[in-house]
């Protein structure tokens, strides 16, 4: 996006100006002399001017009108008229600077000496909310650290502190410290695979490191309707905010019935709003939508629910395969249905795993057609984060 700005013209003509490209942080515009040159020479003129120390660092190079670019050079490179410029003259104008490399240069030099050794290493961004974990010792700078951190990236509003998972529903505990503009509310929007979602840090599980699986959701659903060859009908009752069942149910002619839960009321909540801002932006009516704010596990005890599904998703990783015996009455009968999951396990148990998930399919007497158990991630030194798909007809 080309940035207008009004440069400082000195004694030259008046024209316009615009970034060639905009730098990922921009400071304030500072007057800088610039080489006005054609554009096609543009290449040349920067090696030039790099070659004989001219150039301003961080600086980027202007677009101007009429097919001229301006190069920033520093104040002792020649002056204007010098043979050195082959005739191309040098004006003064707003250039726009890099800021610093990394939020902690935006610290002064007493806080940055102080607590050097304790800055955070990284941070997590969720829509316009940056989660960050900062050391007790260092919670007395957080305001100088939340707004360096807002002068760093521009797309944030609002700087938490992250103190830790908390409750049943493994929520972050956020602590919101320094707002852009006085909003202080943690519910956000993200964007995913080119869709909105809403989501609250604070109050619901949302991790984007998750997007590559809700991407391979989608094929495998898509292989499961070439195989039944009509639309499925998806279960995914630990939902959480809805990332998993959005792709699926945006895809055309994938999915007629939709059930969803959480048992976390806010996921919920955030959940029911996703889900029917989608459906009625998409015009998504002909798929029918069942939520509801439940444990997973109460979806068997109404009989409507029961054999109807063809596709479902077990996200509970601290419990997936505990919980699995009290999903399987959903899946359907007499035709191939598919499972995808995910669980944390010992890294020594992938086998052990597959094991198991088996002999609660056969505790069913699924006819098992394939059961595979795939590191996704680590998880901590001893334990992994693992996907399994199992496919089977429930007799
Ligand atoms: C790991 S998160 C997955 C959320 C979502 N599927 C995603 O990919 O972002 C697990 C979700 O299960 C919900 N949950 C926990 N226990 C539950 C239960 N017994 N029944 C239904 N939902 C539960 C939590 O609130 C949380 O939103």
């Amino acid at each position: 996006m080309p940035i207008n700005i009004n440069p400082h013209l000195g004694n030259m003509s008046s024209f316009s100006v615009a970034m060639l490209k905009t730098p990922p942080c921009l400071d304030g515009a500072k007057p800088m002399r610039h080489l006005r040159v054609p554009s096609e020479e543009t290449q040349h003129w920067l090696e030039f001017c790099r070659n004989k120390g001219w150039l301003m660092p961080g600086a980027g190079v202007l677009t101007l009108e009429e097919g001229l670019k301006g190069i920033p050079i520093i104040d002792s490179a020649p002056n204007d008229g010098d043979e050195f410029w082959q005739g191309n003259s040098t004006f003064i104008a707003q250039g726009l600077t890099r800021g610093p490399e990394h939020w902690s240069d935006r610290l002064s030099k007493e806080i940055l000496n102080q607590i050097t050794h304790l800055l955070p290493k990284s941070h997590e961004i969720q829509g316009d909310v940056l989660i960050v974990k900062l050391d007790d010792e260092i919670m007395e700078f957080s305001q100088q650290i939340a707004q360096a951190m807002l002068e760093q990236f521009p797309s944030i509003r609002l700087v938490c502190a992250d103190k830790g998972v908390v409750g049943n529903f493994r929520v972050r505990n956020l602590l919101p410290i320094a707002s852009r503009d006085g909003n202080m509310t943690t519910r956000t929007k993200i964007k995913e695979n080119n869709k909105s979602i809403w989501t609250d840090p604070a109050k619901a599980y949302f991790s984007a490191r998750l997007s590559n699986e809700r991407i391979q959701n989608l094929t495998s659903a898509i292989d499961l309707r070439s195989e039944l060859n009509r639309k499925l009908r998806l279960c995914d009752p630990y939902a959480g905010v809805g990332p998993g069942i959005i792709p699926l149910i945006l895809e055309h002619d994938l999915i007629s019935h939709c059930y969803a839960g959480d048992l976390n009321p806010d996921a919920f909540e955030l959940l029911e709003l996703n889900l029917h801002d989608l459906i009625s932006k998409n015009k998504l009516t002909e798929i029918d939508l069942v939520l509801k704010n439940q444990d997973a596990r109460k979806w068997k005890n109404k009989q409507e629910n029961i054999n109807k599904i063809d596709f479902l998703l077990v996200n509970l990783p601290h419990d997936s395969i505990n919980h699995l015996p009290e999903l399987l009455p959903l899946l359907a009968k007499g035709s191939i249905t598919k499972i995808r999951g995910w669980a944390i396990i010992e890294r020594s148990e992938l086998k052990n795993s597959e094991n198991q998930i088996k002999n609660i399919l056969n505790t069913s007497n699924a006819d098992v057609k394939s059961i595979h158990c795939s590191e996704v991630k680590g998880f901590s030194s001893s334990k992994i984060f693992m996907r399994f798909e199992t496919k089977q007809i429930i007799p």
